[in-house]
């Protein structure tokens, strides 16, 4: 049985804060508000919050429980386990829970919280924040962090021909995932992806992309592992920013599926960006 939460909200850090903000209000139809000594960039059912600090680092990531039946099964699961100081951005909700993953990376939980849906992009297509990736040096123990720990589901692994782990999909609802895991050299962010509705809304975020004259880096392809169409832009600071469609709805109890190493996986239409 899935979780039942879904992702409310990252926080990544950038040397240069204004200019990140400025491409994600560009880019993906965000207002920019300042906070701290960077800004929160929202737009209907996504947000984006950037501070002063390293390229590529989370600083944390927010899921909210569906439900309240949701809620009380999670804080019994994670009860026993070590809880991190909630960060100050969200210490207004007072019964957030903040755990450390075995990277140190930072996952807030929360009760449910109303889908925030004001913003600056009525003439852009929907487009919720769903999933976001992150590279790791420790892929298994990550692994074994969200799922023995946390509860999150293992959709799909990706395993090169020695059996060794190279990538892995959790999910923590229907939709196929809402974290990704890569095996890389270095541990850090990798990408957020944006879903929409359907096709037609992918064509209309292109065309977007090319009025304001950001390039598609990768795309457009269809995922091997959750089936979704995507494209993927890159931000100032190195960072993929992915819109996505079609994402596969998981049955409960669907087996993990297993997937090569290799760039098919990834881009079942053609050329793959391998982390590894
Ligand atoms: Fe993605």
């Amino acid at each position: 049985m899935e979780l039942q939460a879904s992702l409310q909200s990252l926080h990544i850090t950038s040397p240069d804060p204004a200019q990140a903000a400025r491409f994600y209000s560009g880019t993906y139809g965000m207002t920019q508000i300042p906070a701290g000594d960077g800004f929160i960039c929202r737009g209907p059912a996504r947000t984006l919050q950037l501070s002063k600090g390293e390229a590529s680092r989370l600083k944390y990531a927010h899921y909210g429980l569906q439900t309240d039946a949701a809620w009380k099964a999670f804080t019994q699961r994670v009860k026993g386990l070590e809880h991190h100081p909630v960060p100050e951005a969200m210490s207004a909700c007072k019964d957030a829970i903040a755990l450390k993953d075995p990277d140190g990376n930072i996952m807030v939980f929360t009760p449910p919280v109303p889908v925030k849906v004001e913003g600056a992009s009525a003439a852009l297509p929907p487009a919720t924040l769903q999933h976001f990736g992150m590279r790791t040096t420790n892929l298994p123990a990550m692994l074994a962090f969200y799922t023995e720990q946390l509860g999150f589901v293992l959709s799909d692994a990706v395993k090169d021909p020695e059996g060794v782990l190279r990538a892995c999909f959790l999910r923590t609802d229907a939709l196929h995932h809402s974290l990704a895991l890569f095996f890389a050299p270095v541990s850090c962010f990798d990408h957020q992806s944006f879903e929409a509705p359907d096709w037609q809304s992918m064509r209309v975020w292109g065309d977007h992309m090319a009025a304001i004259k950001v390039p598609i880096v990768w795309g457009i392809g269809r995922h091997g592992p959750g089936n979704d169409v995507f494209f993927m832009v890159r931000d100032p600071d190195g960072n993929l920013a992915e819109i996505s469609a079609e994402i596969e709805h998981c049955e409960p109890g669907r087996p993990a599926g297993q997937w090569a190493h290799e760039e098919r996986t990834l881009n079942l239409w053609g050329m793959a960006f391998l982390r590894s």
